[in-house]
This record gives C-alpha cells, sequence and structure tokens, in this order.
C-alpha cells in the first residue's frame, strides 16, 4: 500500500487472512483483529484455521518474518480492512451488526487520515453507514480525515491466494479523495489483471514467469 507501512485487518477468516498474509508477504506490518480465540491463537503460531491452498506457507513465512500477528484487540494503523462477516436476517435484510463491532474497535484507535476499506459483501448504502457510525463516535474528525471506502470481495474459495491479487476490483469511497486513497494503496499489491502482473507473483512472492491471460486463468 503506496507509504502505508502498518496496516489492520478486522476478521481473520477465508477473506481476511489471506488478505493479511498477501499484505504481510510484501513487508507490510499487518495486526489482524478477531474475536475467535481459535483463530488468534491459530495465526500467532503460523498456522490456518481452515483449508485454503498456498495460505499456509503464507501465513507461516508472514509470522516468522514477524510481519503478521493476531490479537483481539484493534491497534493503531494507518490503513483498516474490514472483513467481517455480513449475514442476513431473518427478513433477508443485510446484518451490519459485525461490521458495527468492527467499527466500535476502529473508532477510538483514530487519529485523523486512516484509511478504513470495507471489503465484506454488503447492500448499497452499508459503506455509507460506516463512515456515519465511525463519525458519530468521533466527532472531532470529518470526510478529510476520515477516509472510508468500499472494495467488495470477489475470490473463489480454493483459488484465494491467485484470485486476491488477480481479480480486477472496484473500489468506491466516500468522497473522491478516499476513493483516490483507497485505490492507490490497493494498486501495489492487488493489481487486478494489470497486465504487468505476473503469475508467479502471487505464488512465489517473487517477479517472474508470463504473463498469464485472463481467459488462460478462467479455463484451468
Ligand atoms: N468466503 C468467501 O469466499 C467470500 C467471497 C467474497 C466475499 N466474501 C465476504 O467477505 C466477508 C467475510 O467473509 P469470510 O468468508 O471471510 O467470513 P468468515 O466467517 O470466514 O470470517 C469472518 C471472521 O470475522 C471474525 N469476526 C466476527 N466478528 C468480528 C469482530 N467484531 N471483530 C473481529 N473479527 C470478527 C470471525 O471470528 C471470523 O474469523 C463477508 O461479507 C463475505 O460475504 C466472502
Amino acid at each position: 500500500m503506496n507509504n502505508i507501512k502498518e496496516v489492520a485487518v478486522i476478521g481473520l477468516g477465508y477473506i481476511g487472512l489471506p488478505t493479511a498474509a498477501i499484505l504481510a508477504s510484501k513487508g507490510i506490518t499487518v495486526k489482524g483483529v478477531d474475536v475467535t480465540p481459535r483463530t488468534v491463537e491459530a495465526v500467532n503460531k503460523g498456522e490456518v484455521p481452515f483449508v485454503e491452498p498456498a495460505l499456509g506457507e503464507f501465513v507461516s513465512a508472514a509470522v516468522a518474518a514477524g510481519t503478521l500477528s493476531a490479537s483481539f484487540d484493534t491497534p493503531e494503523a494507518e490503513a483498516y480492512i474490514v472483513a467481517v462477516p455480513t449475514p442476513f436476517n431473518d427478513d433477508y435484510t443485510a446484518d451490519l451488526s459485525y461490521i458495527e463491532a468492527a467499527a466500535d474497535g476502529i473508532a477510538p484507535k483514530l487519529k485523523g487520515g486512516e484509511l478504513v476499506i470495507l471489503e465484506s459483501t454488503s447492500p448499497p448504502g452499508a459503506t455509507q453507514h460506516l463512515f456515519d457510525y465511525l463519525l458519530a463516535k468521533r466527532p472531532d474528525l470529518n470526510k478529510d480525515s476520515l477516509l472510508v471506502a468500499h472494495c467488495p470481495e470477489r475470490v473463489l474459495p480454493g483459488y484465494v491466494m491467485e484470485e486476491l491479487v488477480t481479480n480486477d476490483r472496484i473500489v468506491g469511497g466516500i468522497t473522491p479523495g478516499s476513493s483516490r486513497q483507497s485505490q492507490g494503496s490497493l494498486r501495489d499489491f492487488l493489481p487486478g489483471s494489470d497486465p504487468h502482473h505476473r503469475r508467479d507473483d502471487c505464488r512465489n512472492g517473487k517477479a517472474g514467469g508470463e504473463l498469464v491471460p485472463r481467459r488462460q486463468y478462467r479455463l484451468r
């Protein structure tokens, strides 16, 4: 993430942990946050509490290198990635209480200027709700100092470590500034189908290899 050295990832599940591990593999200090003791304990041992190809190697390497750790408490960070569940309520509306709980942890840590990127699958209005919710807790901030954006994740289980890096992304911010900042920050490490992206970047953590057209990926 351009010039960002410390990221907190809230929710270390199928989306949050791979995201945390990829960012950590690029040298960013990533502090993961989860409410589930089994998850926090596993990550701090360099282990993964579920099955996803290639994720284990990334997590164990990042924990050994000291770039990835997990805790129950939200730390101070320059950027926050929110990847908590967004299940349906009984009336088929989305339950945003997990996003609000994540915001409860983030709000007291904000100094102004941080990015908060919602990656959870969310209905229209959820990003605005997150912004309003944070602002209600931190009325000293405003839309210039609280940079909230949505970047929905669309990866397929089983291909997450590839698709996190190679899928094109949609990023939308509360303001043009938060859109630009989020887009610029994500592009460095999760470049989508940028023609300069090489397949080896994701699998081996180093440049090289051949360019892989998107269609070829889909047909594998
Ligand atoms: N899994 C997928 O394939 C996939 C694909 C695209 C989008 N999504 C979306 O990504 C979001 C996350 O999904 P997932 O599959 O990673 O869910 P998950 O259940 O695997 O992980 C969510 C994690 O968040 C933790 N959590 C819950 N409340 C928390 C809180 N207040 N603070 C910190 N951690 C908390 C849980 O303990 C869990 O470890 C959802 O909105 C989902 O719809 C998932």
